[in-house]
């Protein structure tokens, strides 16, 4: 049977093996997909003995997205761009190639799952990390108006405005110096919420008719989902449909076959 897994660490509550097995038997293939937990020091040796024991393709999650970046012999160009890896297999001569499936996941999520079209809306992101980094790609591709990068530390929000800004109209700046322009996109990619904590930001970020959008997930409301609602949010969404989303974009590189995601989303609920 073909072997797939993620590696992370923390690994263990991943939904990843669930996911997968949910959507290998919508589609009637037969597969074993597990998790490993990996040592940063091991990450390296971990995926080339995956390989080597005949594993057909690996999930990557925190925190070894950037490691797994750099270990690939070549990669997408959404990858080059995030600078991060989510996806690896290996082609016939045994190379190792990455891919990013986030933003993807995170666009399909807001626009196919949610119906909210992001063309030509005003997109403001919070937090400037890996979360962020690795969904600009995508949201450029949709065309939207403007994008606003906001971080406490304004430097990175910058670095991204270098990196991306050929591709769209980006402004980045620190939290203190947004106004009070209202956004019809407000996503969601700082680590606060793990230590449920909400961004410094003003409720006025949020329009009339505004999807706010929170990139991690957990069993109830984030309180960015929270403050969302609270605040007159038309949508205030967590990202459990974007990881099922980003699974299914990697089911899909794997396998050739795009699996269905909704029935999956409600039963993770
Ligand atoms: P990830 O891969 O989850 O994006 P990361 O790369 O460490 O993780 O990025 C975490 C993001 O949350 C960053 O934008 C970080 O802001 P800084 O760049 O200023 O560090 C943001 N963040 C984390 N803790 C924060 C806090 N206490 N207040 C404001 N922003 C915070």
């Amino acid at each position: 049977m073909s072997q797939y897994a993620v590696v992370g660490n923390p690994v263990k509550h991943s939904k990843s093996p669930r996911i997968h097995s949910l959507f290998a038997s919508q589609t009637g293939m037969e597969l074993a997909y597990t998790a490993i937990q990996l040592k940063p020091e091991n990450f390296e040796a971990g995926v080339r003995k995956f390989f080597a024991d005949g594993g057909a393709g690996l999930n990557v999650t925190v925190p070894f997205k950037e490691k797994a970046f750099l270990l690939a012999d070549s990669c997408s160009e959404r990858a080059r761009l995030a600078q991060a890896v989510n996806t690896l297999c290996v082609d016939g001569d045994g190379a190792l190639i990455g891919d990013n499936t986030d933003g993807v996941g995170l666009v399909r999520d807001i626009k196919g799952n949610h119906q909210f079209e992001i063309r030509q809306r005003r997109i403001l992101l919070l937090g400037a990390g890996g979360a962020v980094r690795g969904a600009l790609s995508a949201l450029v591709a949709e065309d939207p108006a403007e994008i606003t990068i906001a971080n406490r530390t304004p430097g990175k929000a910058l670095q991204l405005k270098a990196e991306f800004g050929h591709l769209a109209d980006l402004t980045a700046v620190g939290f203190g110096e947004l106004d009070a322009t209202a956004f019809d996109l407000v996503i969601n990619g700082t680590s606060l919420g793990l230590e449920g904590k909400l961004p410094p930001i003003s409720k006025a970020v949020i329009s009339s008719a505004c999807c706010c959008y929170d990139m991690v997930y957990a069993d109830s409301d984030t309180v960015f989902v929270r403050w969302a609602r609270d605040n007159g949010a038309v949508l205030a969404l967590d990202g459990l449909g974007m990881l099922v989303e980003q699974a299914a974009e990697s089911f899909a590189i794997w396998h050739g076959l795009r699996p269905q995601t909704l029935s999956v989303i409600s039963q993770l609920r």
